[in-house]
């Protein structure tokens, strides 16, 4: 519905209607008949439509203007610098996002097609994409963004591209518009290989009205405009990340800047910046107080911290906090301490190193939930009393394998309790010195890139032996919920 396309059958009506209206066209040759195989999807366990075979997209260069703060409507254009890992003769990006006016191939107009059913867009390619060999494909877009259902709720709540409308007074006085996407609503606002393996670095460039600010992953880069006009904000993803960690905001937010703290790779600076809507402030700001210490904390149990910024936006609807990279999506109603150590974990696990199937999600959030027990054993609390009430939910509730099957379980309770107790039963089975010496190689070994749950396995194999690999494997497998391990 959002999505209607005008332009018709891929081919022929496509040069038709998809061209511009009246000036003279460079029209594409049609593409030679070719013996490629039909483009296939990456073949995800959980969303088996996601993606596309053979493509590899390096960087997303995305410019979107936001005229109205508050409303769906967006213009964009992204540039996806990309190669391939076998000959593509088609590109399928994932796209259920406002209506494609162009799409440019190294620069040149080229045919294309949307089927909002499958939620792609279809760009054919005057001659195939070889190996080895990079191109870039641009998309310009306006509209209203589609529709992506999150898959693990019953009831609807829609993923991507959010609107906060402005209202009278408040904290949503100004209206906000901001992205949150995981797990695929990613290409409900831009064209995208939408799949967490296949990481990529991201320019993103946004324009806000006067008096707005922008705000995205990465570190900013620049801010220009003229006095009582609209801005530009530009910032830079340069580590690669998942698409479903892209994060962008939109709000009259102050911007709450403090000294970088020393934790990223070889001691640089962490930059800190956290965002908060008109007279949020006093009320989230408690849950931060502490993020420069959690950096510590953390950055001591798994190595430097990733990225070269952190910082949380907060945002006013009630939805789950999303640890979009460098910047994690905060609601005012989930700002509590425990919640933002959990978000900052995940700038580790599964910002950094990144599941390459949603089946092995627990890889995300088993660790961003034991984050939680380390934070609180640094600050004194009882991490073993902690163990013992997620075991107990287990015990009550239920439990399963860890390896998910169906998009309900991907963040259900086991993926969080029971992956954090998998690690606690680590280590209690090789004790801390192992088990950080762990978790620090399996950081650094897959950093930038992507896991599966036998990575875990097969590492802990090689650092802790056959008592560290038994240990986790009963977590990981076992049908039934396994003893509590206990802390010595
Ligand atoms: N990764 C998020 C967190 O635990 C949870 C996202 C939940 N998303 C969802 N679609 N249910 O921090
Ligand atoms: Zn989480």
């Amino acid at each position: 519905m959002m999505n209607e396309n005008r332009c018709g059958a891929f081919i022929l009506l496509g040069l038709l209607l998809c061209g511009g209206r009246g000036e003279a066209l460079s029209v594409p040759t049609l593409p030679p008949p070719t013996a490629l195989p039909a483009p296939r999807t990456i073949g995800d366990s959980i969303f088996p439509s996601l993606g596309q075979a053979g493509l590899d997209v390096l960087n997303y260069d995305l410019s979107l203007t936001v005229v109205r703060p508050g409303t769906p409507q967006l213009q964009g254009e992204v540039t996806l610098t990309l190669t391939a890992t076998q000959p593509l003769s088609q590109i399928r990006l994932d796209f259920v996002g406002p209506t494609v006016s162009a799409v440019r191939w190294n620069g040149r107009p080229v045919v294309f097609r949307t089927d909002s059913a499958a939620q792609k867009l279809l760009v054919a390619l005057p001659k195939p994409l070889l190996p080895g060999t990079q191109a870039t494909l641009t998309v310009s877009y306006a509209g209203t963004p589609g529709i992506v259902r999150d898959p693990d709720f019953t009831f609807p709540v829609d993923l991507g591209w959010q609107s906060v409308p402005a209202a009278g007074t408040g904290a949503d006085v100004a209206g906000a518009n901001f992205a949150l996407s995981e797990p695929n609503g990613t290409h409900s606002f831009l064209p995208s290989n939408d799949h967490p393996s296949d990481k990529a670095t991201f320019t993103t460039r946004i324009t806000v009205p006067a008096g707005f600010t922008a705000a995205a992953s990465g570190v900013q880069v620049s801010q220009t405009g003229t006095q009582n006009g609209p801005q530009t904000f530009v910032f830079s993803q340069a580590q690669p990340i998942p698409t479903y960690a892209l994060g962008i905001h939109v709000n009259k937010f102050q911007r709450v800047d403090s000294p970088g703290v020393p934790v990223g790779v070889g001691g640089a600076p962490v930059q800190r910046r956290d965002y908060f809507p008109p007279g949020t402030f006093f009320q989230a700001k408690g849950a931060y107080a502490r993020t420069d210490e959690m950096l510590r904390v953390l950055s001591g149990w798994f190595g430097p911290y990733p990225f070269g910024a952190y910082g949380v936006a907060i945002v006013t609807p009630q939805l789950p906090a999303l640890e979009t990279a460098t910047l994690t999506t905060m609601p005012l109603t989930s700002s509590r301490e425990p919640v933002a150590l959990h978000e900052l974990a995940h700038q580790w696990f599964g910002n950094d190193i990144t599941p390459a199937d949603w089946s092995d999600v627990w890889l995300n959030e088993g660790f961003a939930t034991y984050a939680e027990l380390l934070w609180a054993q640094s600050d004194g609390q009882d991490g073993q009393a902690m163990a013992a009430r997620w075991w107990a939910t287990l015990n009550q509730f239920g439990t399963r394998p860890l390896v998910a099957r169906r998009a309900e379980q991907l963040f259900d309770t086991s993926a969080y309790r029971r992956g954090a107790l998998a690690l606690h039963a680590l280590r209690v089975a090789v004790g801390d010195a192992q088990f950080r010496a762990f978790l620090q190689a399996y950081v650094a070994r897959s950093s930038g890139g992507t896991v599966r749950t036998d990575d875990l396995v097969t590492l802990a194999r090689a650092l802790t032996g056959p008592i560290g690999e038994a240990a986790l494997r009963l977590w990981i497998e076992s049908p039934t919920l396994p003893p509590l391990p206990k802390l010595p």
